[in-house]
């Protein structure tokens, strides 16, 4: 694997801190209720982890397994339910954690799919917000941070299932 193709954007201290305020934020917002994470997976899996212990209080973990690039480094537009959700959500607050919101396609369609299912509040999470490419409006609740238009990995994202475990973001040049 090569590495200086890595351009290092947020490094981990940021993220750690980031993710610690992100926590709180939703730890308020949402008051003290029993939360259900949903994890989209793969890309959210380190910053789900993270998340989690930074809310704090009584969490649920669930985990919703998503594929929409099939490897690329461009936005398909299809989204695949690869595996769902093994429990009822109807009834429960519920927050979707995502990696980052590029077209906003694949948290449009998992927010409707997710609201068909009844669940008693329904909050979105985002580390990273790439609002250039935006196809679909969509306002998500709790976001990380906005970055330009590059393709990232770490810290979870990937490109063809690599640099997933970085423990900091970068700029990945092709
Ligand atoms: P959207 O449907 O275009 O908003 O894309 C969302 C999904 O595309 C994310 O969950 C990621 O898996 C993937 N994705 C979008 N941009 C990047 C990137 O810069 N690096 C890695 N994956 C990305």
């Amino acid at each position: 694997m090569v590495r200086n193709k890595l351009d290092v954007l947020i490094p981990e201290d940021r993220i750690q801190a980031r993710v610690r305020e992100l926590g709180a934020e939703i730890r308020a917002t949402l008051g003290d209720v029993p939360i259900t994470c949903i994890c989209v997976l793969k890309g959210s899996f380190i910053f789900m982890a993270d998340l989690v212990r930074a809310i704090g209080g009584d969490v649920r973990c669930e985990f919703l397994g998503v594929s929409s690039y099939h490897g690329g480094t461009k936005s398909t537009g299809v989204v695949r339910i690869t595996q769902d959700l093994r429990s009822p959500i109807e009834g429960r607050h519920c927050l979707v954690v995502e990696d980052i919101i590029d077209t906003g396609l694949t948290l449009h369609y998992l927010y409707r799919m997710l609201q068909m299912r009844s669940p008693a509040t329904l909050h979105t999470c985002t580390l990273l917000d790439k609002p250039v490419h935006r196809e679909v409006e969509f306002k998500c609740d709790f976001v990380g941070f906005q970055i330009p238009d590059e393709f990232v990995v770490g810290y979870g994202l990937d490109l063809g299932e690599y640099y997933r475990n970085l423990p900091y973001i970068a700029v990945y040049h092709p």
